[in-house]
């Protein structure tokens, strides 16, 4: 009984938590009046009441529903966000759970969809030919739009030995004009030359994980070789290279944060980039990376941070 109490007051304080964050986000969002808050707030209240009461007994069920209602409501809030500071290009995936939220963003944003550019993925649990065809309708399905502009297979699970099969049906859904563009995400180049070997479409992307301490630079050589251009995911390294003094100091001398930095250094490198943030400041200063240049020297200072610092799996070994 301690424990459900205990958790309830949780949930309670959690969503009370997230109540505060939402309005303070919300008010910080020029698209947003901050008249809308207090209504959107009510609403968000009586279905949480509503979903406590009349969806189950058990009080630390509160705390997964607040957690789900909460979530939603912010993808739908932080996206919309972005879109109103300026950013264009959305990276998604199935396995996110939060292609709905995203597609609302997208809705309500009144953005042409022809300036936007969308990307999802195929997740490990769905490849083969016919469940990825199915999974890319259910993902078009969430987020409310009749074409993609980017498809992905996540990860190609090398152990299930079916990314070939998934690769064809991405082909299907270029053909039909539904996946403007597809590719890849983690594959390794043992995987893309299996891709090129089919001797269809090569990948337009290989999405990896690439930051100051993983740079991967056998796989970005091998895209560059092929024509596929590099998407660095966890750009920032999730953090872990913000403090870096050469880092500090670079964006020191040109008056940038080492976020902003670091960003730069994967442009002038050729790479295309999909920073993560929850936090409207960073979120617009993520945006502001178009004025400055680093020098030559600089680039290969940050260069040299390389330190093997994976944060997610092997491709190699990761297989769902
Ligand atoms: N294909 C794949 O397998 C794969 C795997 C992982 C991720 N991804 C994609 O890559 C995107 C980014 O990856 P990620 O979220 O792992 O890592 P990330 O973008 O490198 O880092 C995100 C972290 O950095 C913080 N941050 C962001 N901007 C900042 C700034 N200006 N100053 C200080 N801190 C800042 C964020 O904090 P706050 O949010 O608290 O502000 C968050 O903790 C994901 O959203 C996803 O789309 C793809």
């Amino acid at each position: 009984m301690w424990l459900s109490i205990l958790v309830t007051i949780l949930g309670y304080g959690g969503m009370f938590g997230a109540f505060t964050y939402i309005a303070f986000t919300l008010t910080d969002v020029s698209g947003f009046a901050a008249s809308t808050v207090p209504w959107l707030l009510i609403v968000f209240g009586v279905g949480l009441f509503a979903g406590n009461t009349f969806g189950g007994k058990a009080a630390d069920r509160n705390v997964d529903r607040t957690l789900v209602v909460v979530l939603s409501v912010l993808v739908v809030v932080l996206v919309g966000f972005a879109l109103t500071a300026g950013y264009r290009s959305i990276d998604t995936a199935a396995i996110y759970g939060n292609e709905a939220g995203t597609g609302r963003a997208i809705a309500e944003s009144g953005i042409d969809r022809e300036e936007l550019f969308i990307t999802s993925k195929l997740w490990v649990a769905d490849l083969g030919y016919d469940s990825t065809l199915a999974a890319f309708e259910a993902s078009l399905d969430k987020l409310g739009l009749e074409h993609l502009d980017l498809y992905l297979i996540h990860w190609p699970a090398p152990a299930t030995g079916l990314y070939l099969e998934s690769w064809r049906a991405l082909e299907h859904l270029l053909a039909s004009g539904k996946a403007r563009a597809i590719g890849v995400s983690n594959f390794l180049p043992e995987h893309l030359q299996k891709v090129i070997d089919l001797g269809g479409t090569v990948p337009a992307v290989n999405q990896i994980e690439l930051h100051p301490a993983l740079q991967q630079r056998d796989i970005a050589d091998f895209n560059a070789a092929h024509g596929i251009a590099t998407e660095a995911w966890s750009p920032l390294a999730q953090g872990a290279v913000l403090a870096d003094p050469a880092v500090v100091e670079i964006a020191a001398r040109h008056g940038v944060s080492p976020a902003q930095a670091i960003l730069r250094w994967h442009l002038q490198r050729g790479r295309i980039i999909i920073p993560k943030s929850v936090t409207p400041q960073r979120i617009r200063e993520n945006l502001d990376v178009f004025s400055f240049d680093l020098t030559a020297d600089e680039l290969t200072v940050i260069d040299g941070l390389e330190r093997d610092g994976r944060t997610g799996p092997h491709p190699a070994e990761f297989n769902g």
